[in-house]
């Protein structure tokens, strides 16, 4: 006899349908699995057995054959240990295969029949809204990411035997349903504010201006002056998620293993921020199953870079791609994936090799030749896509002990949600969304000099030793400035602004 189940696979972030399709006939006992499954699936059939017997059913002694289609689709992972369970009892004429037709089936078993949970359920709940099936039978741990999809029902179950118990009959037990909107303003929750940082006003305005414009940023200082601290802050001054980004979110984590099971939804901005060892398949994604790298998993926040000269020349080379397009494509034997990355690149460094370069307090005993050498590292074409560089001395001791809160997260948000608002109507029709990815075309058009900016601008390119690569950058700057300041034109106090934050430019040059 053969029975039919349905379950699903992920490649990439998508997800897509798997039929399986069991046959138990007479013959010599045998279990026979096709449709290019790899390893896991061939461990599969251990577990499978042991989960059949452990659950008081019958291992068949008789031929069987599993066939898992599309057989063009590299399937991955237990997930399918449900599904064939379930149609080898059926198969076999254990269980009656009736209610096969109505539910999608997820899990893998543990040896004694109860349902594991898997990764990437958030991107199958997706899938199946757009599938013929809404219901599906899955996990308990990965419920609560799967039913915050409303056009599919999910019933959670422990093991096997709960799952033959429901499917006899089906009103024993309601689906899981929650709301996302309701989970969202739940979780939407930082456990760091920036009131927690004394003093540091100018990297802390430093940081507004970049977030607000979408800008990349660099912080040069010793350690302990607060780098890290700072960085892991900017996404509680982020604009507030949106639905849609948080399911986004939540997709990519769900797939990479890096979702906490207890939540549905991931309510906070990703702050991401790898060791300069990493790998690169590992920073930008990809593999023979192409997984998400840190910059996919920094989609939406933050991709933290410390210590930046230290990580490998391919490592940033390849970052300049995804910091362009805010995609990345991996690719694959058969076609190319794409994974966003859509993130705010912070990196830090030390200003030179004894680290007290641009600390007013102390004195650096490094050759300029040696600074040059060491900043020269990171300079090129990674540096020509951050906007915003600038020296973090550490907080002076009075600043430290103060005891009254610096101003909160939520009160430089609020700054930064009206700029990006005046940038959102003024972009509209352009295709982009803030200043920082304005072309040189846009620039001419929406960044405008008067006289006394403009004269400004040019002592400081002439006397200040400011590059022309700086020029472009400035301008940005000037125009996330003054849309801080709600005023349409650019005046000559937000260019001036906007050319202290080029740190770089002068040491460099
Ligand atoms: N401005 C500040 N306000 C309050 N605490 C600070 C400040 N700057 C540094 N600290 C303290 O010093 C620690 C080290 O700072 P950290 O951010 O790790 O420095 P860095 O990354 O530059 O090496 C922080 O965890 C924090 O406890
Ligand atoms: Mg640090
Ligand atoms: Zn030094």
């Amino acid at each position: 006899m053969i029975a039919k189940t349905y379950s699903f696979t992920v490649v990439g972030l998508e997800s897509y349908a798997i039929e399986i399709e069991v046959d138990v006939a007479n013959g010599l006992p045998a279990i026979n699995l096709v449709g290019l499954p790899d390893t896991a699936i061939k461990e599969s059939r251990e577990r499978v057995r042991s989960a059949i017997k452990n659950s008081g059913f019958q291992w068949p002694a008789q031929r069987i054959t599993i066939n898992l289609a599309p057989s063009d689709l590299r399937k991955e992972g237990a997930g399918f240990d449900l599904a064939i369970a379930l149609g080898i009892l059926a198969a076999s004429g254990q269980i009656d295969d009736r209610q096969f037709k109505n539910y999608a089936f997820l899990g893998e078993l543990s040896l004694d029949g109860e349902i594991r949970p898997l990764c990437g359920v958030l991107a199958i709940a997706l899938a199946l809204a757009n599938y013929p099936i809404k219901n599906i039978i899955l996990p308990v741990e990965n419920a609560p990411e799967a039913a915050i999809v409303p056009e599919i029902s999910v019933w959670p179950l422990k093991n096997l035997n709960a799952v033959v118990q429901f499917l006899n009959d089906p009103t024993i037990y309601p689906p899981l349903k929650l709301i996302p909107a309701e989970i969202l303003t739940h979780q939407a929750q930082y456990s760091l504010d920036f009131s927690e940082v004394k003093g540091q006003y100018f990297a802390k305005r430093a940081l507004e201006v970049a977030v607000s414009g979408g800008h990349n940023i660099i912080l040069i200082g010793a350690p302990g002056s607060g780098k890290t601290m700072l960085a892991k802050r900017i996404p509680t001054i982020m604009p507030s998620i949106t639905l849609k980004e948080a399911l986004e979110i939540t997709k990519i984590h769900s797939v990479a293993g890096t979702l906490s099971t207890k939540v549905g939804l991931l309510g906070t901005r990703p702050f991401r921020s790898p060791h300069h060892s990493i790998s690169d398949v590992a920073l930008i994604g990809g593999g023979s199953l192409p997984r998400p790298g840190e910059i996919t998993l920094a989609h939406s926040g933050v991709l933290f870079l410390d210590e930046l000269p230290e990580f490998s020349r391919k490592s940033l080379e390849a970052l300049r791609q995804p910091l362009e397009d805010h995609e990345i494509c991996v690719s694959r034997i058969k076609k190319t994936l794409k994974f966003p990355a859509n993130f705010i690149l912070v990196a830090a460094l030390n200003p030179c090799p004894c680290g007290n370069y641009f600390n007013p307090q102390k004195v650096c005993h490094c050759h300029t030749t040696k600074i040059k050498n060491y900043l020269g590292k990171i300079s090129g074409p990674l540096l020509d896509r951050i906007d915003i560089h600038i020296a973090v001395p550490p907080v002076k001791y009075q600043e430290l002990t103060q005891t009254q809160d610096a101003e909160s997260s939520i009160a430089i948000k609020l700054r930064v949600e009206n700029a990006r608002k005046i940038q959102q109507k003024r972009f509209s029709t352009f295709g982009i969304t803030c200043n920082a990815q304005m072309t040189g075309k846009l620039i001419k058009k929406f960044c405008l000099l008067n006289k006394n900016a403009e004269e400004l601008l040019r002592l400081a390119i002439a006397e200040l030793g400011l590059s022309a690569r700086g020029y472009n950058k400035v301008l940005k700057v000037s125009r996330t400035i003054s849309d801080l300041a709600q005023s349409n034109a650019i005046q000559e106090e937000h260019v001036s602004e906007a050319i202290q934050y080029r740190a770089l430019d002068r040491s460099i040059n």
